[in-house]
């Protein structure tokens, strides 16, 4: 038995870069995958093709997570589909490098929009359904910056500091109903966002990259293990844990 068989999942963000990988691991494993994302992109062409290379089903479904009515009405239609939803990958997230200093409450809003209160959203609206069914689990992809903070990056840090704490703290509240909630703290993973990022910033990536003890940058392969393993039954007795994948980084 492969190690998602018979899991309904639903991955955010899963256009491109980590959200990708991690969705084309679930199906690899033997997952019902759905596809979140704002656009549909090339999502319906490369679900069939992933659908066919796995063999599962792989569905594209587009909303933006900052419009609830949207995302309830999706996850409705989930539901109401395959009977139940066991899993949720709460990665779609926005990040912006602005130094404290010009850092404004609309780059703040925007971004606890997309990274803080969506998730929240989708705590509350898919812990419902999973109630329902008898349990389940949501993992939430958080970031070293979370846990070590990083200059230039006041907004997205402590957006991913709170990914950390809501993580801990729904867990706690989640356990009587079976509901594991975990979260993946990636260090610097080589994403098409990881490239535009170091076009310009090379110099000070190079800095941080050298502070990687296992000498490499992670891959979202790396991550994408990581999610698959928490969200299996194999990880059926852990929750409220933040897994760092980061090659042992302090940067
Ligand atoms: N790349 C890294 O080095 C790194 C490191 C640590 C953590 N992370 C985290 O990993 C996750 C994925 O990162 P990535 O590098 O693949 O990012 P990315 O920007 O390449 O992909 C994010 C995806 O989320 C989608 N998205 C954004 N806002 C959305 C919304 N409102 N509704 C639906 N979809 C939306 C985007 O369209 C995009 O396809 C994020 O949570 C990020 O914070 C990334």
């Amino acid at each position: 038995m492969k190690l998602l068989e018979n899991k309904i999942a639903l991955i955010t963000g899963a256009g491109r870069g980590i959200g990708r990988v991690i969705a084309e691991q679930f199906a690899q494993d033997g997952a019902t995958v759905y596809v979140n994302d704002l656009q549909i992109g090339d999502m319906e062409e490369w679900a069939a093709d992933c659908s066919a290379r796995n063999k599962v089903k792989v569905v594209p479904i587009c909303f933006d997570i900052t419009d609830s009515s949207a995302m309830k009405s999706a996850l409705m239609t989930i539901y109401k589909t395959e009977g139940r939803i066991d899993c949720v990958v709460n990665n779609a997230a926005i990040i912006a490098n602005q130094k404290l200093g010009m850092v404004t409450k609309d780059l703040l809003e925007k971004m606890y929009s997309v990274n803080v209160f969506s998730l929240i959203d989708m705590l509350q609206i898919a812990s419902r359904l999973m109630t329902r069914t008898g349990g389940g689990c949501f993992v939430n992809i958080a970031s070293i910056t979370g846990v070590v903070g990083s200059p230039g990056q006041v907004a997205y840090s402590s957006s991913k500091g709170a990914v950390i704490a809501i993580t801990k703290s729904a867990a706690k509240e989640l356990s009587p109903q079976q509901i594991r909630v975990n979260a993946v703290a990636p260090g610097i993973i080589k994403t098409e966002r990881f490239e535009e990022l170091y076009e310009a910033n090379g110099d000070k990536i190079d800095n941080r990259i050298s502070r990687i003890a296992l000498g490499r940058l992670g891959t979202p392969q790396d991550v994408a293990n990581a999610v698959s393993f928490l969200a299996s039954d194999r990880a059926s007795y852990i929750s409220g844990h933040i897994l760092g994948v980061d090659g042992c980084a302090s940067i």
